[in-house]
């Protein structure tokens, strides 16, 4: 479908030649983490890079254009997201462009207690709250933080306050984590939450750490359906997750297998570096810089001729199992 730039939202123009679709835009909001979790930044988060990262009219230039070619949920993802001063107010003005209907925020949870309600408040739709372990012992051991009671804590309390999803991320870790699938059984009982268990991923960063911790989820995903558990239709947007549910249990479990043969047959997800580049693929091997024109509104019509026309470009599928993990250092550079 050719695109006529300032004609207003063009629905389902973002789509690749592989026929997929891209409803939903990753966003990341900065580099920097406070935690150094062991598979992505063991030595903790180290400032790089010249320029900072994107600013709120920045952040809003380039949710106008996605959202006029289509797009109707953006995610927040980092780095930290929360480590933003100025999230409430990104929040807010994200969810006031017109045709944005969903903003959900991917985040390591420690300040859930302190900041979810104001992040509702303003706008929040969902959550996906990384919490790697239900023991706070092991917990600390893979994040370098003492911090499980607030993560829990958070994601009860964000429960409780009405978002339309709120998902918990587990990277399956041999030796680490890996024997707990009781432990979250329990705690999907009574919890309207999905756990997602997340194969381990190979970056430049972690190789040594990849071959020693990492774990294909085949025998969990063997286990739960021995248990029970039945695989959920996926519905037209759900991402690469398989989830599973069980009668009796309010919860959900939920895979993502990315060295699966289809993962990336149904991967709906464009992602923008916190410095404004665009990504088709996690592990692709270049960014498209889009900052030059986030510097002014005029600029708009051209902002969405340049994202539209870079999505035919969109590889039908990464290049991990040949070992090559692309521009991807480590995740907290364009945020998972
Ligand atoms: N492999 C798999 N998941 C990862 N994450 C970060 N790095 C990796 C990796 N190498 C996860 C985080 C968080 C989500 C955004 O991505 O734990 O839950
Ligand atoms: Fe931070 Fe997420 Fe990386 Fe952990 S995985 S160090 S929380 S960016």
């Amino acid at each position: 479908m050719p695109i006529s730039p300032g004609a207003g939202p063009v629905p389902g123009v973002l789509a690749d030649s592989h026929g997929r679709r891209f409803p939903y835009l990753r966003l990341s909001l900065t580099e920097a983490c406070n935690y150094r979790c062991s598979y992505c930044l063991p030595d903790g988060y180290r400032a790089t890079g010249g320029a900072g990262f994107l600013s709120l009219e920045e952040i809003v230039r380039l949710v106008r254009a996605f959202a006029a070619l289509g797009m109707t949920k953006v995610r927040l993802t980092g780095g930290e997201p929360s480590l933003r001063k100025d999230l409430v107010p990104i929040i807010a003005a994200i969810s006031a462009v017109p045709g944005i209907a969903r903003i959900a925020l991917t985040t390591n949870g420690c300040l859930l207690p302190a900041r979810v309600r104001g992040w509702r408040d303003a706008g929040l739709t969902a959550l996906n709250v990384s919490l790697d372990s239900l023991d706070g012992t092991r917990f600390h051991a893979i994040t370098g933080h003492d911090r499980h009671a607030e993560v829990a804590e958070g994601v009860d309390l964000a429960l409780s306050l009405g978002f339309e999803a709120v998902k918990i991320n587990t990277v399956l870790l041999r030796g680490l984590n890996d024997d707990e699938l009781p432990a979250w059984v329990d705690y999907l009982r009574d919890r309207r939450t999905a756990v997602r268990f997340i194969e381990l991923m190979r970056t430049g960063d972690n190789r040594e750490y990849f071959l020693r911790h990492h774990l294909r989820a085949e025998t969990l995903e063997q286990a739960l359906i021995e248990q029970g558990w039945q695989l959920r239709p996926r519905p037209a947007d759900g991402g690469p997750a398989r989830e599973y549910g069980r009668p009796g249990h309010a919860g959900r479990i939920g895979i993502i297998a990315p060295y699966s043969r289809d993962f990336c047959a149904g991967c709906n997800r464009l992602r923008v570096t916190a410095r404004g580049d665009l990504r088709l693929c996690l592990f692709g091997e270049w960014g498209i810089p889009l900052r030059p024109l986030l510097q002014a509104d005029r600029d708009h019509d051209a902002l969405v001729a340049r994202i539209a026309g870079q999505l035919g470009a969109k590889a039908d599928g990464h290049r991990l199992h040949q070992q090559q993990t692309g521009l991807l250092s480590h995740m907290a550079a364009v945020g998972g």
